[in-house]
């Protein structure tokens, strides 16, 4: 009984193109503190509710710490996304011509090349966030989008294909801010782009509705 307790996922990603194994140290500690403040958050609000009633003098408390878990969750969460889709030793940067992810790409938004300047457009935009190529699971259309912090702007139902973390302590010990770019050009060097075409819904075959 009690609170589900998760546990940090350990990564292989050493030696990536333009992506030191300091970052990623320097990462998977970070993305441990996700995790942690994820149970901690949980453990505290069932403690207030265990009773079967949250009383009114809690209700400042549970209120604020309830709040917080959309950031806690999805910054435990994003990050697994965000390290499962890099591989370790780099990728061959962007998917090959019969890639399922390509096909899917250009289906949405009529080539691989408008759908790698939008996403990329969004990496570079001036805030901290991340940025998200989601698919629909509903008609398999992808769209990209920007999420601020980790959690305001993720759509609901929709699978990350692709995620990419633009916080600056994603690459701050690799590049100076203003070089953004940069990292994004090294993070797209070292994609796993048979992971994310396994996050393709199955039906993935079919044309995509009108
Ligand atoms: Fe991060």
């Amino acid at each position: 009984m009690g609170t589900k307790l998760y546990n940090a996922r350990q990564f292989n990603l050493s030696n990536l193109k333009g992506i030191s194994d300091e970052t990623l140290e320097m990462h998977f500690k970070l993305y441990e503190g996700y995790v942690k403040e994820t149970n901690k958050l949980n453990e505290k609000i069932a403690d207030f509710v265990k009773d079967a009633k949250v009383d009114q003098d809690e209700f400042a408390e549970y209120s604020e710490l309830t709040r917080r878990l959309g950031f806690e969750y999805n910054g435990m969460v994003l990050h697994e996304y965000y390290f499962d889709n890099l591989k370790s030793g780099g990728s061959i940067g962007d998917p090959n011509n019969k890639s399922i992810f390509r096909q899917a790409a250009e289906q949405s938004f009529g080539s691989y090349d408008i759908w790698k300047a939008d996403f990329v457009g969004i990496g570079k935009m001036r805030g901290v966030g991340w940025a998200i190529c989601y698919e629909n699971p509903t008609n398999g259309a992808l769209s990209n989008h920007w999420i601020t912090l980790h959690e305001t702007g993720n759509v609901a139902g929709f699978n990350p294909v692709l995620v990419m973390d633009v916080w600056e302590h994603a690459f701050i010990l690799d590049y100076k801010p203003a070089d953004r770019p940069k990292y994004i050009e090294a993070f797209f060097s070292n994609i796993d782009w048979d992971i994310c075409e396994r996050r393709l819904s199955k039906q993935r075959a079919q044309p995509i509705a009108a």
